[in-house]
């Protein structure tokens, strides 16, 4: 564990903003920051950053919470490995002790898979030549970890020697339980191991080495760490390239082993399923642009059109280059070199061009249907700059006005509103009254610390809204607690999300006596609804009591407004 005073260090010397700037563009926007979210796709920025409270909030998808849990999610680590990062960042050392993290052995399962693949690839004569065929040198294999597995379960016997358990095998997608016993997931195969982020090995992807075998490939299955869906091929090794050079997506691994052999590095691919939302918010981090290079085939221009719309979906420029029928990066890289590869990087297709250049045209009608169709593309981005410069394209390439477009367009999206006043908070069964109360206690610690002299728990209408005045009346007078800290050590989600979305929901604040009035119209019908209910229950003094309650509080309130 790390030790809570370091965390406290790093907590004070973290800026929210300066560390969020490193992953996503903030831009200033009243006393918040705000930026298209990381952690869903969205056209219209509803994240947003206080510099003051140190928290961020989305008002699309609810993410939130301090720096320490935007790390956590951003580089999808563990807390330990935040504060670790941060540490680093920052230049505190921390003396940690061990680290308790439940997905770590699955994660040591892989890393000791990963160095007896590639061992037993250097003991593999077959497999050393096939590497060597297809023209991998060993900078290549050594930089991606590539190995070999062999027959004959002799990774389960080995990992067992080693002290691993069938039960984590099995969870790490190393081996699977048959009736017969325990069997190795992969045998006679090329490893290419896929990398976290963060540089941990956490499944494999797996060619035959002979191609009359089938599956051509075999992955990993999904598992606690590994999520197809969520990471790449080769990301871990071209990340750091990525901010200058667009990421250029290609379907196979051998295309993207290829290409990182003649030195483009800024290389990925999709771990053998189609390309995600989220892959694409993953390379929007680095730049906002994708170079795409599937292969010369139909069902690689069908794929293309995929990745395309998801790009576009996303906010993320697709582009696309085209290879000569039959080749595929691979291939076109063996056989032209880097030069004629950066060549065609030079003039990559936007997807307009990519569109008319795959479809024919050639009567009127079916340059209808591929208008049509470009259009279907375009609404798919929301009312933004570049959804008129594609607009002012298609005008000028179909000699069409572009109103006529435009009408076209409208008739195809539906209106959505604007974000972040959508969705203010909603507390089951709260008036409004007590949504703002609530605002103001957990933004303004002395107005917190009014509240709880003046508004005992109960006067609080749900169980969650209660919860909420408790946690901020335990920690107001202990005041070097602040909002993040507060945040970070709350554990239920749900209510993790209602503060911090009510940490954004102040744009002025009240003058003192406005929001003693506030506080007492609200313990006033608070009382009276608890007279109400004496009454009916037949309490005769108690009622009294709180009717008398309840007209000091009017009074006060009247002698509030001279
Ligand atoms: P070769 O050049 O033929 O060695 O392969 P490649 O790496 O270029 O792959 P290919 O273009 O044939 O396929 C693209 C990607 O799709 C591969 O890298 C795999 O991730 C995936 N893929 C291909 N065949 C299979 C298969 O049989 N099963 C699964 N699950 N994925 C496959
Ligand atoms: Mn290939």
């Amino acid at each position: 564990m790390i030790k809570k005073e370091i965390i406290d260090q790093i907590r004070e010397r973290a800026d929210i903003v300066q560390i969020i700037s490193e992953y996503v563009p903030l831009k200033k926007a009243g006393k918040y920051y705000r930026a298209l979210c990381p952690f869903h796709s969205e056209k219209s920025p509803s994240f947003y950053v206080s510099q003051e409270r140190q928290i961020y909030h989305c008002f699309g998808c609810e993410a939130s919470g301090s720096v320490f849990t935007f790390i956590m999610a951003y580089e999808k680590i563990t807390f330990p490995e935040a504060i670790k990062k941060l540490a680093e960042k920052l230049g505190i050392t921390i003396q940690t002790e061990t680290i308790p993290y439940c997905y770590q052995p699955l994660l040591d399962a892989c890393e000791f898979a990963t160095n007896f693949f590639s061992a037993e690839l250097r003991k593999s004569n077959k497999a050393m030549e096939y590497v060597k065929k297809r023209k991998i040198n060993p900078d290549t294999v050594a930089r991606f970890r590539l190995g070999y597995a062999p027959s004959g379960n002799v990774l389960f016997g080995t990992a067992k020697k080693h002290g691993f358990s069938e039960e984590i095998l099995i969870k790490a997608g190393l081996i699977v339980k048959k009736d017969t016993g325990y069997y190795d997931w992969f045998y006679d195969r090329l490893i290419f191991p896929v990398f976290s982020l963060s540089g941990k090995v956490i499944g494999f992807g797996a060619r035959v080495l002979d191609d009359t075998k089938e599956p051509k490939y075999l992955n990993s299955p999904e598992t606690k760490i590994f999520k197809k869906s969520e990471n790449l091929y080769g990301l871990f090794q071209s990340k750091n390239y990525l901010y200058n050079n667009p990421p250029i997506l290609v379907e196979g691994n051998f295309d993207l082993l290829s290409l990182v052999n003649h030195g483009i590095n800024n290389v990925v691919a999709p771990l053998g399923t189609a390309f995600t939302n989220e892959q694409a918010l993953l390379l929007r981090r680095f730049n906002n642009r994708l170079i795409i290079v599937f292969d010369a085939d139909d069902a690689g221009k069908n794929a293309t059109l995929r990745v395309v719309e998801t790009c576009l979906k996303v906010n993320l420029e697709p582009q696309i280059l085209t290879l000569p029928d039959n080749f595929d990066p691979d291939k076109y890289i063996n056989a032209y070199g880097k030069e004629s590869f950066n060549n065609l990087l030079k003039s990559p297709l936007d997807f307009i061009d990519f569109l008319i250049k795959i479809r024919n045209f050639n009567s009127i009608f079916t340059k209808q249907v591929q208008l049509k169709e470009i259009l279907d593309y375009i609404s798919l981005m929301e009312g933004n700059m570049t959804q008129e410069l594609y607009l002012n394209k298609v005008a000028e390439v179909f000699k069409v006005a572009k109103e006529n477009l435009i009408n076209e367009i409208r008739k195809k999206i539906s209106n959505r509103g604007v974000l972040p006043t959508s969705k203010t908070v909603k507390t089951a069964g709260t008036n409004i009254i007590e949504g703002q109360l609530l605002a103001l206690i957990v933004n303004i610690p002395e107005y917190a610390l009014m509240a709880k002299q003046e508004l005992p728990l109960e006067a609080f209408s749900s169980n969650e809204t209660q919860a909420i005045a408790q946690i901020v009346y335990n920690n107001v007078e202990s005041n070097k607690c602040s909002i993040a800290q507060i945040i970070d050590s709350i554990e239920d989600e749900g209510l993790k999300k209602k503060i911090a979305n009510l940490s954004f929901q102040i744009t002025a604040q009240p003058r003192r006596e406005e929001f003693e009035q506030k506080l007492i119209k609200f313990k006033a019908s608070w009382i009276y609804q608890k007279m109400l209910i004496a009454k009916k229950q037949g309490d005769e003094a108690l009622s009294a009591k709180l009717s008398l309650e309840h007209y000091e509080l009017r009074k006060r309130l009247t002698q509030n407004k001279k």
